[in-house]
């Protein structure tokens, strides 16, 4: 038994990984373009097991997606490659495309036809699980009730409508094509390994840097932090029991401020790791310009992933916050080898110039 995963070496991913093998002990099958996201340091820990192939390449690359199913025969494909920052798909559009979309076409056609060469048994066993995002529902407003499985889709920003496509491919290449699917839409994750563009690795890093803590617009914006681990314990969930075709809404039931949290965040860095000079952390917020089309409020009813399924996020916002920081704190290293691009030197060190595509 042995299952695929896409974009095992981005932060849910590799976080993904991690979880899976200490898990189930089940091997992994990691195929991961690596991208400017993609950061083999995070899955240091596994280099001489066994248990986890790395593969370089990307998700649009037919042949090579045809090929690793036909010689590893997963039983399952889980999904996660994407291009995954809303800034960057305000600047430059056409990669989420490629990747969100063309990616994600080009991965059902491969485990369509890996799917129907399996035998009777094999095709029960076999899933296509789709990990996907809440900001394909758009915005909600401060009274609205929380997202759910029936929410009317409303993407806002390139990166969004990219995730709803392939959302909408997911569900077509099971409706039509009988590939049997299951996509979770989670909300903003947060927690070790993630790269520090998004907004909680980017407020610690600076922080302790002693840079501008960039807060968007008014900072009044609310997300539904769920902690990393949690994440990746509804995707084996979903994964495990998850009714075919069905999407689940995953969240954590904390809703937060963007302002807030970099307050929290500075507050517990004061406690932590006080500055040199005596000052708060807090003194470093700056209010930037806001982004374009900012969503205001993302929130998940996660009910019924709880009720189908016994899945509950197991940390409270506070808990996996400070459990982010220490990790941060402990990290250095992995810190800095992102922030001066030497993490990039892991895949040509590991992998020479060429991918290895084994
Ligand atoms: P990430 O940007 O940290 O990692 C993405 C990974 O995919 C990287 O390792 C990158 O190298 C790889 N990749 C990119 N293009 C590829 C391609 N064409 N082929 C193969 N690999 C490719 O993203 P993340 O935050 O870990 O998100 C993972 C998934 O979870 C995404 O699908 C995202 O939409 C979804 N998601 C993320 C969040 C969040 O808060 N981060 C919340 C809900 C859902
Ligand atoms: P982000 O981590 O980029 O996730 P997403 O846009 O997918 O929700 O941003 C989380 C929130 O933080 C979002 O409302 C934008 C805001 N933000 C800032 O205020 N400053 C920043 O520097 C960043 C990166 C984000």
């Amino acid at each position: 038994m042995t299952i695929l995963v896409t974009g095992g070496a981005g932060f849910i991913g590799s976080n993904f990984v991690l979880d899976w093998i200490d898990a189930t002990g089940e091997p992994v099958v990691n195929l991961d373009k690596l991208t400017y996201a993609g950061n083999l340091a995070s899955l240091a820990s596994l280099k001489d097991d066994a248990r986890h192939r790395f593969v370089r390449g990307g998700i649009e690359d037919a042949a090579l997606v045809e090929q690793l199913l036909a010689t590893h025969r997963p039983r399952a494909v889980v999904h996660f490659a994407a291009e995954s920052h809303v800034d960057r798909s305000i600047r430059g559009p056409e990669e989420f495309l490629t990747t969100n979309v063309i990616g994600t076409f080009r991965l059902l056609t491969a485990a369509t036809a890996y799917f129907r060469s399996l035998d009777e048994a094999e095709r029960q066993g076999f899933r296509f699980l789709h990990v996907s995002t809440d900001e394909v529902y758009g915005a909600l407003g401060p009274d609205d009730t929380p997202f759910r499985e029936t929410t009317a889709y409303a993407p806002n920003s390139p990166y969004s409508a990219t995730k709803a496509a392939s959302d909408h491919l997911v569900r077509a290449w099971h409706h039509t094509y009988g590939l049997p699917v299951l996509t979770t839409n989670c909300s903003n994750n947060y927690g070790p390994l993630q790269f520090p563009e998004k907004l909680i690795p980017l407020v610690i890093t600076n922080a302790l840097a002693g840079k501008p803590l960039p807060i968007y617009g008014d900072g009044k914006q609310v997300r539904d932090w769920l902690y990393v681990a949690d994440h990746c314990a509804a995707v084996r969930r979903v994964l495990e029991a998850g009714r075919l075709g069905e999407t689940y809404a995953v969240g954590g039931g904390n809703e937060w401020a963007n302002i807030d949290i970099v307050r929290h965040i500075c507050g517990l860095l004061d406690a932590a790791r006080p500055r040199a000079d005596g000052r708060r952390y807090a003194e470093q917020i700056t209010f930037v310009t806001d982004r374009p089309g900012h969503d205001r409020r993302y929130a998940i009813d996660a009910k019924k992933i709880g009720d189908e399924l016994a899945w509950a996020p197991a940390e409270t916002f506070e808990t996996g916050i400070a459990k982010t920081l220490a990790w941060y704190l402990d990290h250095h290293e992995w810190v800095t080898a992102v922030q001066d691009g030497s993490y990039r030197d892991w895949i040509t060190a590991q992998y020479g110039d060429d991918h290895d595509a084994s």
